[in-house]
């Protein structure tokens, strides 16, 4: 089973490319499906067919779908949402507010994205090929897991034994309404639901991401962020896919100026993304939509490649031993110090990038140590972890002395 992820700004050619995917690994045998997470389907539009919230075949081994996000919404929201709007009701917002209010953005591309758990259990398909929302919209719905496990398993079960504890008292002081177990029920499935996404989407074994640009200096810009957060998140990306090149045959002077344009944003890429594998598709002279066309955009980007195969192998975060500590390895290139802050709370490690945090619960090895350093290696952040030295004990000569010195100036 594979799962590929394509995604990128607006316009790209995310949804071409995933089509032409898709084409290509069916007609190489594999039972293929291609998805839609993005509201704005435009699949149909690429296959130039209707295509529906089920799986609709398009020819032997491919299939397609555009999921429906208000029918995906029902099935895992419907009971959580109900409480949201009584407990707004109670508090005196008209009830209309409060079902625009608890639409929460991106919401619908996280419940899209729990039909890639549902199709990889049902084993129907070898490859999954989802056509992801640009850029900005991807990164949050793929945090989002990780951020509602954060509160799901700290906060979630000392909740729920209050609401057991007081749900007696309070209801016969109050009307306010307090969550039941249907409620409960809900969270918890689907945060199970959310956790195997994650767990799927960060298997190296299953699942990359390709990252379609084209050659233009916002584009190349946010891919460049988005990779970075998509290592902070521990996905894994094995393939830049540059869309629309100028090709060589087009020696019309007017595009004179845009080739060497283009030529130089090229050398931009290399130098940004290698060593994953970059792969190039010319502007052609026509949309390329239909099966017949898409195939031919396969054929152009993967070349004699396999396009269902991992086509680099990328390791985002690493721990490894050092003397008498650890290192831990992020994936985390175009970062210079200043963008970043990382910090340690017990057991957890927060690495901010950005706008971007990540909060890491540590390896079991690094639980019992400390923070002795960070500094970057190439594009990795490598953090430094060091057992706490015992009283007398030398393993660092450094930290050692300015131990003592501290010592000596408290007491
Ligand atoms: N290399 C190419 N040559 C010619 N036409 C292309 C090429 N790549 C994409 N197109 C065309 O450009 C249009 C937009 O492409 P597409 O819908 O795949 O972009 P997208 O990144 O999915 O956009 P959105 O962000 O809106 O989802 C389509 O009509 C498609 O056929
Ligand atoms: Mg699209």
């Amino acid at each position: 089973m594979r799962v590929l992820l394509f995604t990128g700004k607006g316009g790209v050619g995310k949804t071409t490319i995933a089509a032409a995917t898709a084409v290509r690994s069916a007609r190489a045998g594999k039972r293929t499906l291609v998805m839609s997470t993005d509201p704005a389907h435009s699949l149909g539009d690429s296959f130039e067919i209707e295509i529906g919230s089920e799986p609709a075949l398009i020819e032997p081994n491919l299939w397609a779908e555009q999921i429906d996000a208000q029918d995906r919404l029902e099935g895992n929201w419907r009971e959580i949402q109900d409480y949201f709007i009584q407990l707004m009701n109670w508090a005196g917002t008209e009830t209309i507010q409060a079902e625009e209010l608890t639409v929460i953005p991106g919401l619908d591309e996280i419940f899209a994205l729990i039909d890639v758990k549902t199709h990889v259990e049902s084993g129907a398909y070898d490859m999954l090929v989802v056509d992801c929302a640009p850029t900005a919209e991807t990164l949050r719905l793929l945090s989002l897991p990780e951020v509602m496990n954060w509160y799901i398993e700290r906060i979630f079960p000392v909740e729920r034994r209050v609401v057991k504890a007081v749900r007696p008292i309070v209801s016969k002081m109050t009307t306010l309404p307090i969550a039941g177990d249907q409620v409960f029920g809900a969270i918890e499935r689907l945060h199970r639901n959310l956790e195997a996404v994650k767990q799927i989407l960060t298997d190296e074994k299953v699942s990359s991401v390709r990252l379609v640009v084209n050659p233009e200096k916002m584009v190349i810009s946010e891919a460049r962020r988005t990779y970075t957060y998509l290592g902070l998140f521990g996905y894994r990306v094995d393939a830049v896919i540059v869309n629309r090149v100028l090709p060589p045959d087009v020696t019309d002077p007017y595009f004179g100026k845009w080739k060497d344009i283009q030529s130089e944003h090229l050398a931009t890429i290399h130098e940004s993304f290698e060593p994953v594998p970059i792969l190039e598709a010319r502007l052609f002279d026509r949309e390329m939509v239909g099966v017949t066309l898409l195939d031919e955009m396969g054929d152009e980007v993967y070349g004699d490649l396999d396009a269902t195969s991992v086509l680099y192998r990328d390791d985002p975060i690493r721990v490894r031993k050092k003397g008498t500590g650890y290192i831990l390895s992020m994936r985390l290139p175009f970062v210079s110090r200043d963008d970043m802050d990382i910090h340690r709370r017990g057991e957890e490690l927060f690495v901010r990038v950005g706008s971007y945090k990540r909060n890491l619960v540590l390896p079991q090895t690094l639980k019992r140590m400390t923070v002795r350093g960070a500094a970057f290696e190439g594009d990795h952040l490598e953090i430094a972890f060091g057992r706490e030295p015992r009283p007398g004990e030398t393993d660092d000569p450094a930290p050692q002395r300015k131990k003592r010195k501290e010592r000596r100036r408290d007491g």
